[in-house]
């Protein structure tokens, strides 16, 4: 025994004690609440299996976007719901400058100006009719390079509606180096890059398809990675970061710390971890039935993605959070 004499409870013994010696911290910064706004709906409507997050509404979400910028959060990353008659085989929707997400960054980018961080989920899946992340060839699979192509124009409209940040989360191969050529060619040189670069094909996204009304019958598994390969992650993370990504992040957060940590061990740039919609909703129904405490548990969540080595949180819980750290 190296340390027989020691008694780490004294470290313990009051919270100012334990303040003192806190080795991970997490503050209303490090949070970025997801958001969703969507067309053609008067009221904000609730999600069913997200309790306490919406579908916003253009008004709604300017109200709901200052709430969370004055609560302290680092940033907002937004999500669009187009209508169902908007959705194409192209994703038009994304692209169109009236598109509900392109004007939705506009209108929080006259509001909040530089107050924030303000992200845009850079894919196609909530614009397509077939539902998937890109687009499909002829025999119905998905076009790796035909997609990039699009992932351009999405994230060049989105720079243009005010997006300090694109988040390209469709797990193309060579999206980053084709987002960020895009962006330099329009000028748009200042424009970040969070790429979306170990996201794995997960059952933990089950309630955000029902937040993004998704149209996608099947499954992921051609671009989003198998759950068991870490080793793959940290070689994407390496993609990415070669190709010029300036965040990257890790996707789900909870089953995946391991990969968090592979990321913070090799990654010069931030580290962001994503904790998914099924990861809020499974916490939010224990607590709903009494067998655990919401607050408690979704703190010590947040905290152990820290722990993991993510500079970065994305949560729904991030406005909630920063009210109970202030
Ligand atoms: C794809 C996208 C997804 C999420 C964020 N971006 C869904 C998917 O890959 O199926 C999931 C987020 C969540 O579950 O909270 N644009």
């Amino acid at each position: 025994m190296a340390y027989p004499r020691h008694r780490p409870r004294r470290l313990r013994s009051t919270p100012a004690m334990r303040r003192l010696v806190a080795q991970t911290s997490l503050e209303a910064r490090h949070l970025v609440l997801p958001m969703f706004v969507a067309d053609g709906i008067s009221e904000p409507r609730p999600i069913a299996s997200m309790p306490g997050v919406y579908q916003h509404t253009r008004e709604s979400l300017r109200r709901a976007a200052a709430e969370a910028v004055a609560a302290g959060v680092g940033a907002l990353m937004l999500f669009g719901v187009p209508r169902d008659e908007d959705k194409d085989v192209h994703g038009s929707a994304g692209t169109d400058p009236d598109g509900i997400l392109n004007v939705a960054l506009c209108d929080l980018a006259a509001d909040l100006g530089d107050d924030t961080v303000l992200m845009a989920d850079t894919c196609l899946d909530e614009f397509t009719d077939h539902g998937h992340c890109g687009v499909l060839d002829g025999a119905g699979r998905v076009d790796n390079d035909a997609t990039n192509l699009r992932y351009v124009e999405l994230a060049v409209a989105q720079a243009g509606s005010g997006a300090h940040v694109v988040g390209p989360s469709g797990m193309m191969d060579g999206q980053v180096a084709a987002i960020r050529d895009g962006l330099d060619a329009a000028g748009f040189t200042d424009t970040a890059i969070l790429a979306y670069s170990a996201k794995f094909a997960s059952g933990f996204y089950g309630p955000f398809r029902e937040a993004v009304a998704s149209s996608l019958d099947g499954d992921r598994r051609t671009y989003q990675q198998e759950p068991g390969n870490a080793r793959e992650a940290v070689h994407e993370i390496e993609l990415d970061i070669a190709e010029g990504a300036d965040i990257v992040m890790v996707k789900p957060a909870m089953a995946y710390l391991d990969v968090v940590r592979a990321a913070a061990d090799v990654a010069p740039v931030p580290v962001a971890a994503y904790q998914v919609s099924g990861e809020y909703a499974m916490i939010c129904a224990a607590a709903a039935n009494g067998w655990i405490d919401l607050r408690t548990v979704a703190l010590e969540t947040l905290t152990g993605i820290r722990r993991a080595g993510a500079d970065i949180v994305l949560t729904y819980w991030a406005v909630d959070a920063a009210r109970w750290l202030s």
